[in-house]
């Protein structure tokens, strides 16, 4: 790989320990990818805001980085906490696990880092411009970044996201090449979606067809929304590992559907139909359980934007969350100061809903669900009902709210 004289310095040792631990293991990356060079970055996305995914490993990793003098000298948003910073004690965490996050925290920021802890960091103002080069980590974070905002990263891992903070750089391969982003397969959207679940939905069939190539999605209007969009994204992320997807006449990148292909056919046997019956099967396999027995209901995954919690407020208003059931909303800890401030969140608390900010059910202590005595979640995202069973050990519904508000809320 063809580095530039700063470059080379930061591998000698010109710019300190961990500037040269960072830029080792960039080189060892790029010559695995076989990348040309390295590029500059504007930003990075980290996923090192709970210690409970870092683990006592990577958590290490991270303080000995701190140690060693690391210092991000890019923008770094940090992703989720594993506790909600501010409701840890009602919602029973321990002291120990508050240590633990204030710990991990504290070291971040003292780096540099933005502790937002949130998964949808372009809903707080970071916002990559079209084509700006960027590291990012948390995979619908990831396929926001690319598909919506045209920025251009891998599906990075935390230790990489961590060398690219610290160095400004990443090696130019996958998806900052032109050539990576071309859509490989398509899939032609028959049915009528409505709201962010019809669209998961679709995102979760497609995922699982797309696995790790780009997928061109039409036949979808251009008022789908961006937390739509979003949701689309987040679901594709779930079933496959894509990191980049089109939706004609929508995305930046995907003006028309030859443009989206690199001018390149795709063949009958890379097109895909998405008609009822799909989009039915779909939405089935997804759940484990029926929503009847569900004691815990988690909405807002990824972490709820300001229009979702206005759908969420209208849904709820003049109902009330049952006794044996909980029912939260993720969140950043901003956009519920936007809901507060514009009266929203108060509607929704008034129902017994609550808020749990900078946090998510997936980066929570693993124990913590039995120990609170959870049976049954149900939820409106396919990427939290994947975790939660599989992570969580715990069975989930899977559907838009208004299938399972009735059992879960009276009527006031
Ligand atoms: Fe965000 Fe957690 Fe969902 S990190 S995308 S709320 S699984």
């Amino acid at each position: 790989m063809k580095l530039t004289i700063q470059e080379q310095e930061m591998l000698d040792g010109k710019y300190g320990d961990a500037v040269q631990k960072a830029m080792e293991l960039l080189v060892a990356v790029g010559d695995c990818y076989d990348a040309q060079k390295m590029v500059p970055i504007t930003s990075v996305h980290l996923n090192a805001g709970s210690p409970v995914t870092a683990g006592k490993g990577g958590t290490k990793f991270i303080m000995d980085v701190a140690e060693r003098g690391g210092k991000f000298v890019i923008p770094v948003t940090i992703n989720v906490a594993s506790i909600d910073p501010w409701a840890w004690k009602e919602m029973g965490f321990s002291e120990e696990n508050y240590r633990e996050q204030e710990a991990l925290s504290g070291v971040t920021t003292k780096m540099g880092g933005f502790n937002c802890h949130t998964c949808t960091p372009y809903q707080i103002g970071h916002i990559p411009r079209m084509r700006a080069h960027i590291a990012w980590c948390e995979s619908s974070a990831v396929l926001y970044a690319n598909a919506i905002l045209g920025g251009r990263t891998n599906r990075e891992g935390g230790p990489s996201a961590l060398a690219a903070g610290l160095t400004g750089r990443v090696p130019a391969y996958g998806y900052h090449l032109d050539e990576n982003r071309y859509g490989k397969l398509k899939i032609v959207v028959h049915v009528d979606l409505k709201g962010d679940t019809d669209y998961a939905t679709l995102g979760y069939f497609a995922g699982k067809i797309a696995q790790d190539r780009v997928p061109i999605l039409t036949g979808i209007p251009p008022s789908i929304s961006d937390h739509e969009l979003k949701c689309l994204g987040a679901a594709l992320a779930t079933s496959g590992s894509v990191a980049h997807y089109h939706v004609v006449g929508v995305t930046p990148e995907a003006p028309t559907e030859e443009v989206a292909s690199g001018f390149k056919k795709i063949s009958s046997s890379d097109t895909f139909e998405f008609g009822f019956t799909e989009f039915k099967e779909t939405e089935e396999s997804i759940s484990n359980v029926g929503p009847e027995e569900a004691d815990l209901v988690v909405l807002g995954c990824p972490h709820a934007s300001i229009e979702q919690i206005k759908n969420y407020a209208e849904a709820l208003s003049g109902r009330r969350v049952k006794n044996k059931v909980e029912l939260w909303i993720l969140t950043s800890n901003i956009i519920k100061k936007y809901g507060e401030d514009i009266g929203l969140t108060n509607i929704i608390e008034s129902t017994g809903t609550k808020f749990v900010c900078n946090t998510c059910p997936n980066t929570m202590p693993r124990d913590f669900f039995k120990k609170r005595g959870y049976r049954v979640a149900a939820t409106d995202s396919p990427k939290l009902a994947y975790y939660i069973s599989t992570m969580k050990d715990m069975p989930c519904y899977y559907g838009s709210l208004d299938k399972f508000i009735d059992i879960v809320t009276s009527k006031r």
